[in-house]
């Protein structure tokens, strides 16, 4: 009785290892040239696979996630990232920020200006919705422009790649030599986990996130407005008619913006409401509610943030952050003339974006959570992006 149990179990044992050879790839990391920058220089396409043979590929320009491939409630596997085929695309697109690294402050600066310990900096206006210019992620050259220095790693079987990318005193603007380092990592779970750190050696504003856009349907497949939202937010940071905070933390409740139960991206986004008028559809900043507060002034514990569910497909995107915040843009400023990886046009709400951050303009806003980091500081913040099927 005793052995038969045994030989059972050890049955049992040797399916598991045979499914696992049959269907599991061995993770790996694969370099292919990704193109060249106007001035010669070379890019490159880190594709990260792990063992369930979902993959996300990301350049060292601008630390671009290029392609996230991952499987639908069928197993089926498509590519729910908009972006290009080639370095040429992003480098000519230049302002859409299709999957970029942004830096070295996300969002927006009202009049690309700010005063930090007395001192005046002008940044460069590089946005002007409603015709009021402002500075937007980072300036004319931010962090999605420039080459970054790239490792590929493993961490035991999860592949990863390390960026790291020297801003120099003055650089758009900004003070202080900025050492960033963002390391992304891909794990079997399909898990897209992105570490942010920075220190600098003068005190200067730092809001790093990724802007990567999401169609779980498939890039190129339609639009956004059936996927199904729910963020952890009972307040948000309405804006004036050039998006920059008015400086309230308003609820959410009794608006369009109140995804705190689930609700379809397009249910509400042609209500009259001056906040979707002003944005051209959502383009806001969700105050996120967390259990426990931020923890210093730069970081929190990792915590659900968003919740995104595509019906046909079966995909899930779920957003986790050390941030206090989240700019859900639902690609309003998509308008069909960036053409995509599979040949199609992006048109409008093609795409929507869940940028992890601290709120927008908080350099020129005394009662927002504090985004100067000065000498001796270390700026760490983590967030993930977790693909399952339902
Ligand atoms: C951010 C902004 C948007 C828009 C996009 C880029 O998400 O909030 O207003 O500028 O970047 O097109």
């Amino acid at each position: 009785m005793k052995k038969q149990y045994r030989s059972a179990l050890a049955g049992a044992f040797l399916g598991i290892i045979t499914a696992v050879a049959l269907n599991a790839a061995q993770p790996n990391i694969n370099m292919t040239s990704f193109g060249t920058l106007r001035d010669g220089r070379a890019a490159q396409l880190y594709t990260l696979t792990n063992s369930q043979g979902a993959k996300v590929a990301i350049t060292n320009y601008g630390g671009i996630v290029v392609r996230i491939i991952v499987p639908d409630r069928e197993g089926d596997l498509a590519d729910v990232a908009l972006g290009y085929n080639d370095v040429s695309g992003y480098v000519k697109d230049g302002s859409t920020y299709f999957g970029a690294l942004i830096g070295r402050y996300g969002n927006r600066i009202a009049k690309g200006q700010f005063t930090l310990d007395g001192q005046a900096y002008k940044l460069a206006t590089n946005n002007a919705p409603g015709d009021i210019p402002c500075a937007l992620h980072g300036g004319n050259v931010g962090f999605d422009k420039v080459l970054w220095d790239a490792t590929p790693l493993f961490d035991k079987d999860t592949p990863g790649l390390r960026l790291r990318y020297v801003s120099k005193d003055g650089e758009e603007g900004y003070p202080g030599n900025l050492d960033v380092t963002v390391t992304y990592w891909f794990s079997d779970s399909n898990e897209l986990r992105i570490e942010y750190s920075a220190t600098t050696d003068k005190a200067t504003p730092v809001n790093l996130t990724n802007h990567s856009y999401f169609n779980l349907r498939g890039e190129g497949i339609g639009n956004i407005l059936d996927h199904v939202l729910m963020l952890n937010a009972s307040n948000y940071t309405p804006v004036d008619k050039g998006l920059i905070p008015t400086g309230q933390i308003a609820p959410v409740a009794g608006t369009p913006f109140d995804f705190t139960k689930p609700h379809a991206i397009g249910e509400r986004i042609e209500e009259q409401n001056e906040q979707l008028e002003f944005g051209g559809g959502y383009d806001h900043n969700w105050v996120l509610d967390r259990k426990t507060g931020i923890i210093g002034k730069l970081r929190g514990s990792l915590q659900k943030a968003a919740e995104v569910y595509e019906p046909a497909s079966g995909r899930v995107l779920e957003v986790l952050t050390e941030e206090p915040a989240v700019q859900f843009y639902c690609g309003n400023f998509l308008d069909g003339k960036n053409v995509g990886k599979s040949k199609v046009a992006y048109k409008k709400r093609t795409g929507f974006c869940l940028e992890t951050q601290h709120y927008p303009d908080s350099p020129n806003q005394p009662s927002f959570p504090d985004t100067i980091l000065r000498p001796g500081e270390k700026y760490e913040t983590v967030t993930v992006y977790r693909f399952s099927t339902r």
